[in-house]
């Protein structure tokens, strides 16, 4: 390391929060060089930021550069779509500039990252969880068209100051931390800001240093922070042509490659960072089996505590799939509550749906009895609608339903069937489902779609406490799949 670059990593003072991002440690990867004779393996430590995460450094630039052009009056709120780690490094700089911030997330994205994002005062909207981060930005963007004197909107995406942040200053130190010997760049694509703008830094210095890019080998992925780009709106300031080629990566092994990480580096690092960590691999062991030498350099983008859930909360099934922890449907549950969904029909079916409580599956399906027509028949004034458009569970069921919440398989979903009118949860539905404002039960819940040829589909809600509603988690597809065994889970389906 230069001895510029070593004086400055010293015992840093700083004025401001924001005057701490940047100039982030480069740590040797000794234990995952074993099989690689020749070949070293660095990862740059951007969860040192003082956001946690990479995104510190785009942010501040882009926040910095609309400043100078006069694109940020007094005022004005800083609005944007992120999957969490952006959202962070814009709440703490918005805080410490003094500029509000408001982000549009996910409605799925890790609880801790919109605490984090929160506590500094940032204002949070959450989108439709099914729509991923490509739903995030499309709400982001009507928030913006709808008024747009309100908001600066960064953008990320399009913002040519998200690579320029790396150009400037993440590229250059990786070259000053190893001396000019970097051969090879590894990183994740986001926005791709981190893999432009160093990868042209890193080819400004010497133009046969490779840059690869590691991308999620699929949509559904487990790789938070990270695109699958097939199934993505490509950012803007994507220029793959840049790059000496794409990995696809599979969320097992990324997952992997973070566990080795931690047990045998002492790094905690994101899933991000694990997928760019194995990318980094699979190139060593290329490179030693050809004889060459190499010094690649990777980059840990975050900490894997940002991902931990709430005590109780996600179980590492969950997490494994990938779901945001509300419990699943399994297919044979699925059949199960569309099958009396069918033989009530166009009557509502009502029932509750159990699982273990040590995983995040729903698997038992029992149906109940809707009273609905009864109440009606005795007291039409106070039950003015009948069991084809209301339902109402009886009272036994609802005592075993209390009853099951002190066992080990818990009720974890009511569900009810809307005839003839699609999957939502109606204001009678919100009503139904809390007493005084809160929750009757702490479970999800369902609404199958039940149509005259059978259901159309079903939309599971589940109670946001922010939002002090039911909100929409999940939708399931029309058919459930037997084939895929009875413990299969119902794949997702996109929202119309
Ligand atoms: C955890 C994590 N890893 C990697 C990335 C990718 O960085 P970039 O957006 O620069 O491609 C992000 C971006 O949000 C992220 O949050």
């Amino acid at each position: 390391m230069s001895t510029d670059a070593l004086a400055r990593a010293r015992l840093r003072v700083a004025e401001s929060v924001t005057d701490l991002i940047g100039d982030t440690p480069l740590v040797r990867l000794r234990a995952l060089e074993t099989d690689t004779p020749g070949v070293e393996i660095w990862g740059k430590c951007e969860f040192m930021n003082p956001g946690g995460s990479v995104k510190d450094r785009p942010a501040h630039q882009m926040i910095l550069d609309a400043q100078r052009r006069g694109g940020l009056p007094e005022g004005q709120t800083i609005i944007d779509a992120t999957s969490g780690n952006t959202g962070v490094a814009y709440s703490l700089i918005g805080a410490a500039l003094g500029v509000p911030v408001t982000l549009v997330m996910p409605g799925n994205v890790s609880w801790a990252r919109r605490k984090i994002a929160e506590t500094f005062g940032t204002h949070v909207i959450l989108s439709d969880p099914m729509e991923g981060s490509d739903g995030a930005i499309r709400a982001c963007r009507k928030l913006v068209a709808d008024e747009p004197g309100r908001y600066f909107y960064p953008d990320q995406y399009s913002n040519p100051s998200n690579p320029l942040a790396h150009e400037g200053t993440t590229g250059r130190e990786i070259w000053e931390q190893t001396d000019g010997r970097v051969t090879h760049f590894v990183a994740g694509i986001g926005t791709s800001g981190t893999i432009m703008g160093v990868g042209r830094r890193l080819k400004s210095y010497r133009r046969d240093i490779r840059v690869w890019a590691v991308e999620p080998d699929h949509p559904l992925h487990g790789l938070e922070g990270l695109k699958h780009m097939a199934s993505s709106l490509v950012p803007a300031i994507y220029h793959p042509d840049e790059l000496d080629g794409v990995m696809p990566m599979s969320t097992e092994e990324a997952w992997d490659m973070c566990e080795r990480l931690g047990k045998d580096e002492g790094l905690l690092v994101g899933h991000s960072s694990g997928a760019a960590a194995a990318g980094a691999v699979r190139l060593a062991r290329e490179l030693a089996r050809a004889g060459k030498p190499g010094v690649i350099v990777t980059v840990f983008a975050d900490r894997a505590d940002r991902y931990f859930g709430p005590p109780g909360g996600d179980s590492a099934a969950l997490a494994r799939t990938a779901t945001p922890p509300h419990p699943i449907i399994t297919e044979a549950a699925l059949a199960a509550i569309y099958a009396h969904a069918r033989r009530d029909y166009p009557r509502e079916c009502c029932g509750v749906i159990h699982g273990s409580r040590s995983t995040a599956v729903a698997d038992d399906a029992r149906p109940c009895r809707n009273v609905q027509d009864e109440l009606h028949a005795v007291d039409p004034a106070g039950y003015p609608r009948d069991a084809r458009t209301a339902y109402n569970l009886d009272t036994a069921d609802l005592f075993a339903l209390a009853k099951s919440l002190r066992t080990d398989r818990p009720a974890k979903i009511v569900y009810h069937s809307h005839v003839d009118s699609g999957a939502y949860f109606s204001d009678m539905d919100q009503a139904a489902a809390q007493i005084d404002g809160e929750p009757t039960y702490p479970v999800d819940h369902v609404v199958i779609d039940a149509r005259r040829d059978g259901p159309h589909g079903a939309a599971q809600f589940a109670w946001d406490a922010q939002a002090r509603k039911y909100v929409l988690v999940r939708r399931y597809a029309s058919t459930p799949d037997p084939a895929r065994g009875p413990g299969a889970i119902t794949p997702i389906e996109p929202s119309s």
